[in-house]
């Protein structure tokens, strides 16, 4: 072991440049590695004399740790690869925009139909989607066989109880809340999701979205909810729009009728959208059963009203005809960026 070898290593760590973190390791290797030339003094080191064992001793352990810390100097210092070596990246490149994201269809078609009743004087009310039967069912006639409190149509969340608790199968639980909470007048609209025992396809699915509506007050008639609901169609589907009133039952609804709407798409010549009726369906509703009223202790001597409820899947079905109604709850974003450039409503 000679002191010359040890200076010249110590002397070439001084003026030692690495570009890369390749060549950072290759000098390492050939430093500290298994044949490198520290590691061969250190070898050498074991055959000294013992009287020489204390002097190299320090100054070979000074030397690997000059090394090690020179490696690590050059390491933070070099570049990545070959033909860069200044810092990692660059920082003055514009970053990746965040993508903005798009409204849900749904919601598009939600927000059109509040803004609608809003001008009418609507107020929107919302309600809980786990619900009891006696707001889903109970206080809106059902009779207590119905086939829809049937575990097959309906998701019960705690059963074999007098009022089990369930996903409501639509929003005139928010009704009854309502009725129970508000004085008459009342003019509601209750948006929101609900939840029925369907096996999913093409037509039908277990979640899907409604809007409902309410309006209480002396002297409503019958009138009065076609006119709302030729008015709401207009707002809707383009003033030049005509409905028609089918009669029809709903347990909480005298009389009940499903509304159709002319079809805009044929103008009423029949096209495959209203398998050539010229016709769509779009809602149900009628006059507040007696009934319903006095069970939320309202006078129905004194008051009548009108509810209408549609589903808004259905609506927007009709508007971008997506006849699928899986695509709506999929959230395949190659689907719902379709809807980008849909007007911010
Ligand atoms: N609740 C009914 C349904 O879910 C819709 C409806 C509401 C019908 C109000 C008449 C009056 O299908």
């Amino acid at each position: 072991m000679r002191q010359e070898d040890i200076d010249r290593i110590a002397e070439a760590l001084d003026t030692l440049k690495c570009k890369t973190q390749k060549e950072v390791e290759e000098a390492r290797v050939k430093l500290l590695g298994k044949k490198g030339e520290i590691t061969a003094l250190f070898e050498d080191f074991r055959n000294i004399d013992r009287t020489e064992k204390a002097k190299f001793g320090k100054v070979l352990n000074e030397l690997k740790q000059k090394a090690l810390a020179r490696i690590d100097e050059l390491k933070s210092q070099a570049g990545n690869d070959d033909t860069q070596n200044g810092p990692k990246m660059d920082l003055s490149m514009p970053g990746d925009p965040f993508e903005l994201g798009s409204r849900h269809p749904v919601s598009i078609v939600r927000q059109e139909i509040v803004d609608i009743f809003r001008k009418f004087g609507y107020d929107v009310a919302e309600g809980p989607e786990i619900e009891d039967d006696y707001h889903v069912f109970e206080a809106l006639n059902f009779p207590p066989n119905h086939p829809a409190r049937d575990m097959q149509d309906t998701f019960f969340v705690s059963a074999g109880h007098l009022n089990p608790l369930l996903l409501r199968t639509h929003t005139s639980s928010v009704q009854v809340r309502t009725m129970e909470r508000m004085p008459v007048p009342i003019r509601v609209i209750c948006p929101g999701r609900v939840f029925r025992n369907e096996a999913i396809s093409a037509r039908a699915h277990c979640i899907f979205h409604q809007v409902e509506g309410l309006y209480i007050d002396e002297n409503v008639t019958f009138a009065d909810l076609k006119q709302a609901i030729l008015l709401f169609a207009r707002e809707m589907f383009g003033p030049e729009t005509q409905i028609r009133m089918r009669p029809s039952y709903f347990p909480f609804t005298e009389p009940s009728a499903e509304v159709d709407v002319s079809c805009n798409i044929c103008h009423g010549k029949g096209c495959n959208i209203c398998k050539g009726t010229g016709w769509l369906e779009i809602l149900g509703c009628g006059m507040v059963d007696p009934n319903v009223l006095e069970a939320s202790g309202i006078d129905s001597k004194r008051y009548s009203g009108f509810a209408f409820g549609m589903g808004l899947e259905r609506i927007a079905m009709l508007k971008w005809r997506v006849n699928d109604l899986r695509h709506y709850f999929e959230n395949d974003m190659r689907f719902l960026h379709e809807f980008a450039t849909a007007p911010e409503v």
